[in-house]
């Protein structure tokens, strides 16, 4: 079975959609699709309420996904790694062991734009219409990563 895994700062805004998303366009049993954080701040906790409004609007039920930290056991159990903008990818990259690791990371949005190495905004500080603007580009990149699967 295919791995995904998506990664944030927090792991409560922008990877808990990317998962949500992407989930929703795959066969359950074919993929497993994860999120992490690079930051420890929010283990544990329910993605942020205007994750969970946006993703429910759109039929999507995030609300049974934890913050957690990514480690560096994740480069074993994961085939892809999708950091969500420049600061996760270098964040994770500092972990990687090896040529195999580093091959595995790669920039979400590269999947909508190639070779461009756009960022996710973090729509922390913003209101709905920035987690709004998140869900759309990521519904754009996950489109594109399902066809892929
Ligand atoms: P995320 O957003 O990385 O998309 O989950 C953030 C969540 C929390 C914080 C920053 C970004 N924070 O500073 O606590």
């Amino acid at each position: 079975m295919k791995k995904v895994l998506m990664v944030c700062l927090g792991n409560i805004c922008r990877s808990p959609l990317a998962e949500g998303i992407l989930q929703s366009k795959i066969k359950k049993d074919a993929v497993f699709v994860d999120s992490a954080g690079t930051a420890a701040y929010h283990i544990g906790n329910l993605p942020d309420k205007r994750s969970i409004e946006v993703a429910h609007k759109y039929g999507i039920d995030i609300t049974r996904q934890r913050a957690r930290k990514f480690t560096v056991k994740d480069f074993d159990t994961f085939d892809v790694i999708y950091a969500l903008d420049e600061s996760n990818y270098q964040n994770i990259l500092i972990l990687a062991r090896n040529e195999e690791d580093t091959k595995k990371v790669k920039m979400i949005l590269n999947e909508t734009h190639p070779h461009k190495n756009l960022s996710v905004p973090d729509p922390y500080y913003d209101g709905q219409q920035g987690f709004e603007n998140v869900f759309k580009m990521l519904g754009e990149a996950c489109e594109i990563i399902a066809s892929k699967l």
